[in-house]
């Protein structure tokens, strides 16, 4: 399966994603293409130590539908097709627009750090923190137009602990992060996930 993922920082989950492929945890998988809208991102450094082509597209004055549709033409080119493809939003700082959702509609994975629907949105584990949650975590959903708010795939609860700032707490729930997104790309890939409504049924 082509798989291409879109990023605007770090990359530390197309990293976990990519060893999961290197190293055959995950079987019949390449990522064909890395697209980021910062030039800057240090995920366009982890594509390029694993052979991955990297890209940069930023949106400048286009308008979001018209960004969209250079970024579907991007992953087509690399193979990354809408009946075929997977598309991985990992710490992608922009929302999509409803066509590109709809192009590539059951084929879009997304990872949150929190466990949805609670905390959706920016700066998932502040908002844990601040409501004063005992438990969050990380979710990995389909993508729907609506922010945070598709069908879940595998989610992984992380205990809050009492004095827990806002990294001790992002650092924890990330290393669930690393395990959640390799383990739902596998399910996807393995052609596990059947949609059922609001619901993702795993097949043994
Ligand atoms: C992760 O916490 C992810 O859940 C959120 O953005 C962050 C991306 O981190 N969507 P990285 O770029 O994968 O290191």
């Amino acid at each position: 399966m082509d798989i291409g993922v879109l990023v605007s920082g770090r990359g530390s989950n197309l990293e976990a994603v990519l060893d999961h492929i290197d190293r055959g945890a995950i079987r019949g998988a390449e990522v064909r293409v890395v697209i980021s809208n910062d030039p800057n991102a240090r995920a366009l450094r982890v594509a390029a130590k694993h052979g991955v082509k990297g890209l940069v597209l930023e949106q400048g004055r286009s308008s979001r539908e018209d960004y969209d549709a250079r970024i579907a033409d991007a992953l087509q080119r690399s193979g990354v097709t809408p009946d075929g493809g997977l598309v991985l939003l990992a710490g992608f700082m922009r929302i999509l627009s409803k066509p590109f959702v709809e192009m590539y509609k059951g084929r879009i994975l997304n990872i949150h750090p929190s466990l949805l629907p609670a905390f959706p949105g920016l700066n998932a584990q502040r908002q844990a923190l601040a409501y004063g949650a005992k438990v969050s975590g990380c979710t990995v959903h389909f993508v729907v137009p609506d922010v945070d708010a598709g069908p879940v795939v595998v989610q992984r609860p992380v205990p809050v602990k009492e004095g827990d700032d806002e990294e001790a707490l992002s650092a924890r729930i990330l290393r669930q992060e690393h395990k959640a997104y390799p383990e739902a790309v596998r399910l996807f890939v393995e052609g596990r996930l059947r949609l059922e409504g609001r619901k993702v049924r795993v097949q043994r």
